[in-house]
């Protein structure tokens, strides 16, 4: 199914937007282009600008410089209703007294479409999302999931040109956040429409898009796709943001090459500009470590976690440790216990100290 009935989809592309409030820089200078059908997610701590960027592609707020265009053109200076978005937002947004079927045809009534065609497109959309069977039920007879649904078919009933969802998923319970994001990507790619999608969620951003953006005060720190951000962090915020990263100690070797634990690991940021010998920290993620013998550590806890164990350990100089383990091969693995470690890690990131 198609979401325009012309089948075509957009390309938008934000330049240097900048948004200050007094004092705070909610957005810096901020860029991304997202290609037709792409699904791209805004990632990154609370309070670093991720709703401001959304904000400002719908029109609902102004930068104070930069510009938004879709396919070439300038929307910069147009009202959000000239701009032809469909947006969700956290919490539940449908109006209590329509139906779902009312709720996703309200934007075609304003729209002046006619009464047939609008419930005709109302009904499409709301088997698209999976709710044929309560369309003719009211919000407060709903789930939240349900109600996010609707929100979602509301949105593409417009035929946008972009569907802009700023944490449509974060008032729900995890599993049927985790249900419903899948829903979300698969209606995305069946209606092949251009999407911007925003969580402090890493997890989330990682299972459904094309591309992820990751952010940091204002600024896009890396936009790649999910696994080339897990397996190439281009600094160490985006390491340590996105999945579980551990931080060890490390001496440089030469500008190519640290010493961890023993070990020769390649350095990926060779422009740390660090003399041979200086003292770094390490970006070492917790299956990069295997247990050996040896005695540079102790393990101080173990965790199941069904087919992988969590197990701690302690450098002699008080590190922690965290390393991820195949449950079968961790059984012997005790607290208290000496032990070496093996890292495996093609490359790592270092930082001065
Ligand atoms: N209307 C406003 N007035 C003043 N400051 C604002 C306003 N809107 C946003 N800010 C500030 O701009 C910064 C970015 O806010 P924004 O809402 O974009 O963050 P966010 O990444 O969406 O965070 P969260 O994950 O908590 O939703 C924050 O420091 C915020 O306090
Ligand atoms: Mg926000």
């Amino acid at each position: 199914m198609s979401v325009h009935s012309n089948g075509s989809s957009s390309r938008v592309t934000i330049a240097s937007l900048r948004r200050t409030f007094g004092e705070v820089v909610a957005l810096d200078s901020f860029s991304l282009d997202i290609k037709p059908g792409e699904l791209v997610t805004l990632l990154g701590p609370s309070g670093c600008g991720k709703t401001t960027a959304l904000r400002m592609v719908a029109g609902l707020d102004v930068p104070d410089s930069g510009t938004v265009e879709i396919n070439g053109n300038s929307v910069t200076d147009l009202p959000p209703s000239k701009r032809n978005m469909g947006m969700v937002f956290q919490a539940y947004s449908l109006f209590p007294n329509m139906t779902a079927l009312e709720n996703v045809a309200f934007g075609l009534r304003v729209r002046g479409i006619d009464k047939a065609s609008r419930i005709k497109r109302a009904q499409e959309m709301i088997e698209l999302v999976d709710l044929g069977k309560q369309m003719n039920r009211y919000p407060n007879q709903m789930s939240g999931g349900q109600q996010q649904r609707v929100a979602l078919a509301r949105a593409l009933a417009i035929e946008p040109n972009v569907l802009l969802l700023d944490e449509p998923l974060s008032a729900l319970d995890a599993k049927v956040r985790t249900h419903l994001r899948d829903q979300i990507r698969k209606v995305q790619q069946e209606v092949g429409i251009t999407t911007l999608f925003v969580t402090h969620d890493q997890e989330e951003a990682m299972a459904i898009s094309d591309r992820v953006g990751v952010m940091n005060k204002g600024n896009l720190e890396q936009l790649d796709k999910p696994d080339v951000l897990y397996s190439n962090p281009a600094s160490a915020f985006v390491a340590t943001f996105v999945g579980a990263m551990n931080r060890v100690p490390g001496l440089i070797v030469d500008s190519k090459t640290v010493d961890v634990l023993g070990q020769k690991i390649t350095i990926s940021n060779t422009k740390h500009g660090l003399s041979k010998g200086s003292k770094v920290t390490v970006m070492i993620r917790p299956e990069q470590f295997s247990i050996s013998s040896g005695n540079l550590a102790t393990i101080t806890e173990r965790s199941f976690r069904g087919p992988m164990t969590r197990v701690v350990v302690e450098l002699n100089d008080g590190t922690k440790v965290d390393l991820d383990v195949a449950s079968a091969q961790s059984t012997d693995m005790t607290p208290g216990k000496r032990t070496g470690l093996k890292v495996s890690a093609p490359h790592a990131l270092v930082e001065a100290i």
